[in-house]
């Protein structure tokens, strides 16, 4: 997929208050630091669309941006950072609930995961929760440029067969991606892609 046109549209705290518009859309979720803001603006070639920061707790709102005019991406904020305090994490938490208990037009989120670390229970859970909720996902893992190819493969295999070994039957379909050198990004795209066309095709638009 050609990306055309990349825009900031709102910021909200509140997702009855994100845009109407019934298009599809997909949101980035994953804790606080794993590269969820650095990964959309890979994907979209636009270095500060999405605010990021070396610091966790950069993405604090629900950020949506439209693409080619016709599809959304969501940046969220990130879920488990141990230095917000116990009252801003529960707003995280709750923003971050609402929206994918409530946003119709989310057709799949993005779980990201750092490629270097074992499974955590922080992603485990919230997967977990994702799927009792019926909420599609495909897992991203992110970083992989501090891995050498050889360990990128086998630290991915290693997670899904975690899962496997946990609640899932079926481990969810997964990409390996990297900002900083754009591993991963024609694949995310023509999975976008793939779903976009489907979803215009069943609204006939
Ligand atoms: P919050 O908004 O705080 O939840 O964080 P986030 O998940 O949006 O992470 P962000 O994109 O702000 O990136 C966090 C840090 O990781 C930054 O210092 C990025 O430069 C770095 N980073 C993100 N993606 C990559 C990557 O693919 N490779 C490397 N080496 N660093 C990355
Ligand atoms: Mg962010």
């Amino acid at each position: 997929m050609k990306i055309k046109s990349a825009n900031f549209v709102i910021s909200n705290s509140n997702v009855r208050l994100c845009p109407n518009e019934l298009i599809p859309e997909y949101a980035f979720i994953g804790r606080s630091n794993v590269g969820k803001s650095s990964l959309i603006n890979m994907l979209m070639q636009k270095k500060s669309l999405a605010k990021t920061s070396g610091r966790p707790g950069k993405t604090q709102l629900i950020n949506h941006f439209k693409i080619n005019d016709n599809w959304f991406l969501v940046d969220l904020p990130g879920y488990g950072y141990a230095r917000v305090s116990k009252k801003e994490k529960k707003t995280f938490q709750k923003y971050i609930t609402d929206y994918f208990k409530e946003r119709e037009q989310l057709v799949c989120a993005f779980v990201l995961v750092d490629i270097r670390h074992e499974p955590q229970n922080v992603d485990l859970e919230f997967m977990e929760w994702m799927g009792e909720n019926q909420i599609p996902f495909v897992l991203l893992f992110t970083k992989a440029d501090k891995l050498k190819p050889q360990v990128i493969t086998k630290q991915a295999e290693k997670y899904i067969t975690a899962l496997l070994s946990g609640i899932w039957e079926e481990a969810p379909q997964y990409f390996i991606t990297s900002s900083s050198n754009n591993t991963g990004r024609e694949d995310v795209l023509e999975f976008i892609d793939n779903i976009n066309e489907q979803y215009f095709k069943a609204t006939k638009k």
